[in-house]
């Protein structure tokens, strides 16, 4: 249990927020308490507010009703008076009935934040596109609908507005017969998330649209991940000579943008940046932005930016790792690149780092160093490295059959029922694509395409094409 404090608390126009950090024992987190706790503190700069103390606690597990203690609550309370902070900020996601508990305990006057509250707000702050306010504004509403309060709601609406800045809860409804202000409230919200949902339809349509089009134009994409702040925009800046908005701050990027870059050999690739990664990101912003992270699972090629810099980037790269699962973007081929070497006091720390992150290429984004080598080494994984593919297309993936004849090589080719069976090499990027139709060896000694295993042992012909 450890509790600091910065010293002569001022005045100053921005919210002064203490922060709460809590270890449960046996649960695995990516980082220590610490280190999670000064993520957090970033965050909250990030969102434009003061830290002003924190303190923290190791639980066996949550309080039913607190989340902490009642003792460390009483002291959270205390310190908080004292310090004149406006909002406690918690480093997890708080349940309905922690917030409530909690909003109780603490008294009127300061208020309640969650990590995912403060992710959601910084979101809100920096989302550009017309999706990319719609999906923030969608996911603070589908997070607050089951929080709302009546003091909640109050507060809100005197502060101007239902979900952060990006609006209001769909104006104050007319207050049907018998019904509460909360009633009409969570009503409200009930319409505007509906509304939301259609609009966000109707952009993705169009983005859709726009991604057939590029996929027909089969230039490859190669997207950069990484964990905020790892230097994914400096480095995209770099590659294809953009002015891209980069910050030292979290988050700075939120909505993909996209470059057409040169490579060596004449070729071009389009390389999109990403929206940055954190731990525990929140459960609706992965919901929310799942579309446009799919985007990520679309890639030829992943570019995984790793702040090399970073006391926790092993950690780091693992929460990207992670993410990548979830959002079923495991299977791309992924170069990883550890940023930032320039800061390294020695060269050999830079060697030493690639230990941990073997086949990893290191570079620095802001002083262009080792950048020839990295587009020498993306034109030859996309261009230059072919596996070997055994698949049964069925006739109805033409286009899949077309691409093996044009960007792959062909070497043994056959009409089977519902489909045919094409042996060869394709580019690396492309494997990812074929997956679903590779025939493996079945347990008989025959074999089976993973989607087509019924007609193929339907046929009855030899499984085998010896090549
Ligand atoms: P998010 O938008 O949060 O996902 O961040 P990002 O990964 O796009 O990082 P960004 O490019 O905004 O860079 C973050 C900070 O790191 C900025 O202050 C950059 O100037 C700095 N930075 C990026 N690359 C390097 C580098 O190679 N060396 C040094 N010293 N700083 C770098």
């Amino acid at each position: 249990m450890m509790t600091k404090i910065k010293s002569e608390p001022t005045f100053h126009p921005r919210e002064r927020a203490f922060l709460v950090g809590v270890e449960i024992y046996g649960r695995r987190e990516l980082l220590s308490l610490d280190a999670s706790l000064q993520e957090l503190s970033l965050l909250a700069e990030t969102a434009g507010l003061d830290v002003v103390g924190e303190t923290t606690q190791k639980l066996n597990q949550p309080n039913s009703q607190t989340y902490i203690g009642p003792g460390k609550v009483d002291e959270v309370k205390a310190l908080a008076q004292e310090l004149m902070a406006d909002v406690v900020l918690f480093d997890e996601e708080l349940s309905p009935r922690h917030l409530r508990e909690l909003e109780r305990a603490l008294g009127d006057g300061i208020r309640i934040l969650d990590r995912t509250a403060l992710i959601l707000d910084i979101f809100a702050q920096h989302a550009n596109t017309r999706e990319g306010a719609l999906q923030v504004e969608l996911a603070q509403y589908e997070y607050r609908l089951p929080r709302l309060t009546r003091a909640w709601t109050h507060l809100a609406r005197q502060a101007g507005g239902g979900a952060g800045r990006t609006g209001s809860a769909g104006g104050v409804g007319l207050r049907g017969p018998g019904e509460t202000q909360l009633e009409v409230d969570r009503r409200d919200i009930r319409r505007r998330i509906d509304h939301l949902k259609a609009e966000l339809e109707k952009v993705r349509t169009h983005r859709r649209q726009y991604r057939t089009r590029r996929n027909r134009s089969r230039i490859p994409l190669v997207t950069l991940v990484g964990y905020t702040n790892a230097g994914k925009s400096t480095l995209l800046n770099r590659l294809a000579g953009a002015d891209i908005y980069v910050a030292d701050q979290l988050f700075a990027t939120l909505d993909p943008t996209t470059r057409r870059v040169d490579l060596p050999g004449g070729h071009v690739a389009l390389i999109t940046d990403t929206v940055g990664f954190i731990q525990k990101l929140p459960t609706q912003l992965v919901a929310a932005f799942r579309a446009t992270l799919e985007e990520i699972a679309e890639a030829d090629l992943l570019l995984h930016v790793v702040d090399i810099t970073h006391p926790n980037a092993l950690a780091q790269a693992e929460a990207v790792y992670k993410t990548l699962e979830d959002i079923e973007a495991g299977q791309i081929p992924i170069l990883t690149i550890l940023n930032k070497i320039d800061q390294l006091d020695d060269p050999a720390a830079a060697q030493g780092a690639l230990v941990n992150f073997p086949n990893a290429i290191a570079i620095s984004a802001l002083k262009g160093i080792g950048l020839p080598e990295l587009l020498n080494i993306v034109s030859e994984r996309l261009f230059s490295t072919f596996e070997h593919l055994r698949v049964m297309i069925p006739y109805q993936h033409g286009a899949l059959i077309s691409l093996f004849h044009e960007l792959g090589q062909v070497e043994r080719f056959e009409h089977v029922r519902g489909g045919v069976k094409i042996e060869g090499k394709v580019p690396l990027r492309l494997v990812a694509r074929f997956q679903p139709f590779v025939i493996t060896p079945s347990v008989n000694g025959g074999e089976a395409g993973s989607l087509l295993s019924q007609e193929v042992s339907t046929t009855g012909e030899s499984p085998e094409i010896e090549g």
